[in-house]
């Protein structure tokens, strides 16, 4: 119970909710290639999760628990290279969110039943928006401002989807 519990409540962030409904969209991209790249990877991880059948969902937790391992490792890279000022708080986040998807594959691992963990899916798509929206996107903006002396320009296509904030407007500014 203890676990099943607590995956949620480390990983969401209230304001986010997507309801599970996490799918890419131009809305995520944050003007660095090879982020976005890792951002699609994060989305297409998310969405097998949350769609795995009984048996196919701890090969998936692993995937996932895979992919976030060298996710963060590589943001946590360009911020340790590029001196990134918040990268503390950042890597924090990532490493929350880490403990989670740990603590979800250990519990299943030891038999417990994957429906007991199953929300792990949910509060990752909960997490995601606001998570690339703030501190991600700021992470963009140095790198290129350091790379390039500006912030990226992102062309979006007009799609209707889950809007995960403002990063529009900062870039706009
Ligand atoms: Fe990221
Ligand atoms: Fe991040």
């Amino acid at each position: 119970m203890a676990v099943s519990k607590r995956i949620p409540v480390e990983i969401s962030r209230e304001g986010h909710s997507t309801h599970g409904e996490l799918a890419w969209s131009d809305e995520f991209l944050l003007g660095y290639p090879a982020m976005d790249d890792t951002h699609r990877d994060f989305v297409c991880c998310v969405v097998a999760l949350r769609d795995a059948s009984e048996t196919e969902f701890f090969g998936r937790l692993q995937d996932m628990v895979t992919h976030c391992e060298q996710h963060f490792d590589q943001e946590a890279q360009w911020m340790r290279t590029t001196e990134f000022p918040a990268a503390q708080c950042h890597m924090d986040e990532h490493e929350a969110v880490l403990r989670s998807l740990r603590a979800a594959l250990q519990f299943i691992a030891k038999g417990g039943a994957h429906s007991r963990v199953a929300s792990v899916a949910l509060a990752l798509a909960d997490w995601f928006p606001g998570h690339a929206t703030y501190m991600d996107a700021a992470l963009s903006h140095w790198i290129s401002k350091r790379t390039f002396g500006g912030i990226p320009v992102v062309l979006r296509r007009q799609l209707p989807s889950i809007s995960p904030g403002s990063a529009r407007s900062e870039e706009g500014g």
